[in-house]
This record gives structure tokens, sequence and C-alpha cells, in this order.
């Protein structure tokens, strides 16, 4: 790729890279750090493909200057980053100042290379001392208190906020999947965690607003795109619950909209868990939403007992699609058509692309990675977003995921997203073609 297209110039357009605590920082139990669930998701034998952990993961907690100096050498002038509620918070939910001052370091330096920062609030180390996780309705209540401390310690310095990013994965891959943590199999509890998520998003919302009134303030979320394998009523239905579990479960209540009937038929506890006024507290008024967005998904009418209760069963792509090294197909038409089906449903605030990439597992050679497929991806991705403006959508700005190789979750270190690659023995960094890329085409 030789240019930007004029509308996303770095001029009018916000270009950044995205990483997250527990994927990068490492240094899990450092300066008062207390464990978090995937701490405790880690250390159960089978959960995690590659059985690694996240104790030294980048040790970004060390290294985060020089990833800084990089991130600013990369062109980019803007970081999203997540901040680890189980290092700034002690198990009797007061303030740890010691794992503060890390982020007041980060923000230092970040600030003397010119980076706004941009950050989420939880993106998934929930303290594993909350009894009950998200299950427990208290926990909502415990992420405002944590919200207000952040507001309080760090409000003043963070010009952009999302309370949650992927409230989906921990709903429902944690709690109906089993795929992570805390690594529950019951569909009924995740639409009660769901509920809490988007409680505590409100409650996060209204609690930093009354500490920190200037800051703008969102959401990010995974939103799905999934057409039917075929187009038989059963599998075209099937195809409409997996948008509707991934989608209106989440946007419904930002807005104050109930839950759609085939997601309410689901959970009988609802009536129990879901309080006089709690939809108007998760639709607090949004300065913002984020977008991450990788793939499209094929849904076809449920074949097994557990999927009848979800509506439908997912089918992996086939060939000749193409795909990245994770396997998800690489569909960058999905970024226009889901953005175009959130538009027709709500009434959407600016938008960030706040998350988009591809794991592609190249290795080093002779000192350099040539990522390829990455690069594609990549700029076939920037494509749509032009063509997004282009027809009037409101988006600001796109941050590549990730800055860094990094800890993928249930996949361990054997998936990687960064443009930057990491010897995780030796913690060395070295920008792959990707990233020198993005710095020509950012710094011309
Ligand atoms: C997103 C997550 C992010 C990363 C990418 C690949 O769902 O938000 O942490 O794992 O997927």
């Amino acid at each position: 790729m030789h240019a930007l297209d004029p509308l996303l110039s770095p001029a009018r357009f916000e270009w950044g890279c995205a990483t997250s605590s527990f994927q990068i920082e490492g240094a899990s139990s450092a300066d008062g750090k207390v464990p978090s669930i995937w701490d405790t998701f880690c250390s159960q034998p089978g959960r995690i493909k590659d059985a690694s952990d996240g104790r030294e993961a980048c040790d970004h907690y060390h290294h985060f200057a020089t990833d800084v100096r990089l991130i600013a050498e990369l062109g980019f002038k803007h970081y999203r980053f997540s901040i680890a509620w189980p290092r700034i918070t002690t198990v009797d939910h007061k303030a740890n100042l010691a794992g503060l001052d890390f982020y007041k370091r980060l923000l230092d330096a970040l600030d003397q290379h010119g980076i706004t920062p941009n950050a989420t609030l939880f993106h998934w180390d929930l303290p594993a001392h909350l009894e009950g996780g998200w299950l427990n309705r208290d926990t909502a209540y415990r992420f405002a208190d944590y919200a207000a401390l952040v507001a309080q310690h760090l409000g003043d310095r963070l010009p952009r906020v999302a309370t949650l990013n992927e409230p989906w994965c921990s709903a429902f891959l944690g709690h109906d999947l089993g795929v992570f943590a805390p690594g529950g199999q019951n569909r009924a509890q995740s639409l009660v965690a769901a509920h809490h998520l988007m409680l505590a998003h409100g409650l996060g919302m209204q609690a930093w607003r009354s500490v920190q009134a200037k800051t703008s303030l969102g959401i990010v979320l995974n939103p799905e795109l999934c057409d039917p394998l075929t187009d038989k009523p059963e599998d075209v239905k099937a195809a409409r619950l997996a948008e509707q579990e991934r989608n209106d479960c989440f946007l419904n209540p930002l807005f104050g909209r109930e839950w759609p009937d085939a997601l309410l038929q689901q959970i009988r506890e609802l009536g129990a868990i879901r309080r006089e006024g709690d939809l108007s507290i998760c639709a607090q008024p949004l300065d913002f939403m984020g977008l991450n967005y990788y793939t499209r998904s094929i849904g076809k009418a449920p074949v097994s007992t557990s999927d009848a209760t979800r509506g439908y069963t997912f089918v992996p792509p086939t060939a000749p699609k193409k795909l990245t090294d994770i396997g998800w197909e690489i569909y960058p038409e999905g970024l226009t058509r889901v953005v175009q089906n959130l538009q027709a449903q709500w009434p959407l605030p600016p938008m960030w692309i706040t998350e988009n990439g591809a794991a592609d597992n190249t290795g080093l050679a002779h000192g350099a990675v040539d990522d390829g497929m990455r690069c594609d991806y990549l700029e076939a991705h920037f494509e749509q977003v032009a063509e997004l403006i282009r027809a009037g959508v409101d988006i600001r700005g796109y941050y590549v995921w990730s800055l860094l190789d990094n800890f993928e979750w249930a996949h361990g270190y054997s998936q990687r997203f960064g443009i930057v690659h990491v010897d995780f023995q030796t913690q060395k960094r070295t920008p792959k073609r990707s990233a020198l890329m993005l710095q020509k085409l950012l710094c011309e």
C-alpha cells in the first residue's frame, strides 16, 4: 500500500494501536497486584492451549518505556490500553497506590511522546476475590467504585474512557461456552452475567461522571455479522438469533430497550435479577462507541442439545475462503455490513474502530518478519473504513490490534496478533513488515 485514502489522513483521522493489561503487562503479583479470574483460569489444567499464563507475557510492566517509544517511532499518536482492576485495588476495595503509580508512569511516558491515551476500564481481568464474579449483582456496584477510583486518581489525564471491552465475551464465552474465564457452562447464567455487565457499564458511567464530567465516555463492543449457511428459513432464523445474542443483548440496554423475546425466553431467573430502573441505568448517554471487528460467522439451525438452547450452530468457514492463522475468515466487507446493520437498528453515537487485525504467525527470519498476509488484511480493512466515511458514517479513528504479540487468551502464545514481534524468551521487540508499512503511511 502506497498511500492512505485522503479521508484517513492522520491530520483528520485518529490512528492508534491497541493492547490490554492481562495480555501484555505480566508482573502478575508485583507491587500488590492481586489475582484476576484469568490468573485462576490459566492455573486450571487444559484451559489454555499451550498451558501458558499471563505471569510474564510481554513484561510490559517493566518495558513500558521502550514500548511507548516504539509506538511513537511507528507514527501513532493514539494508544488504547486497559487498566488492570486487580492491580489498582486491594482485596478490601481500597486503592493500591503502587499499582496506580504504574499507570501514572505510563501516562507520563505517553505524554512525553505526544501520544493521547485511550483507556478501557475492564478488558476481562476481573479481581478473583469478587465473589460470584459477574453472576453477583454486587460486582456491578464494585465496578462503579473502581470507576470512581480511577477517575479520582487518573481521570484528569484520560480524555477518553471505555467502561467495558466486548462484554459478550465475558458473559457468553465465560459462562456459556466455558472457553474464557471463569469457565462456566450454563446458558441462563451467561444472560445473568450479561445483564450485570451492562448494569456495571451504566453505574460505572454515572460514577465516573460524578467525579470527572469532561471525559468522553463510551463502551467497546464486538458486534456480530452472521450469515446463514443456506437460505432455508431455519438457518436464516438461527443466524438472526446469533446476531441478537451478540448485538441486541448489549445494544438494546444501551438505548433503554428490553431484550428480544428470543433471549428473554432463555432465562427464567431474569425477573429476579433485573430490578425496576435497571434499564434506565444501562442507558446512560454515550459519547462514543468502540467497534472491534475481525471476521463474520456462518450459522445454521442447531445440531446439538446445547446448541438448541442457544438457537444456532456456527459452522467453520470452508475452502476456498481465505483464513487468518487462527482460522478466522478474512472478510473485510463484513465491517461495512455490520456497521450498516447496527445503524439500521440503533441511534449510534460517533464511532471508533477500537480493534481490527489478524493472527499472522510468520516468524523471524534474518532479523525481520515478513507478515504479508497481515499487511493485505489491514489494507483491505482500511479501504472499508474509508468507504464507510465516504458514505457519511461518523467513524473517527482506527486502532490496530495489536501493538505487540501477546497472550491470546485461551490460545496462549500460539497466535500472534502483533505488528511488532515479541521474543518471549528475551523480550526483544522487532517491528514486522506491517508495522513498517503503517509507519510509512502515517509518517508521509
Ligand atoms: C478481541 C479481544 C482482544 C484480542 C483480539 C484478538 O476479541 O478484545 O483482547 O484477543 O480479540
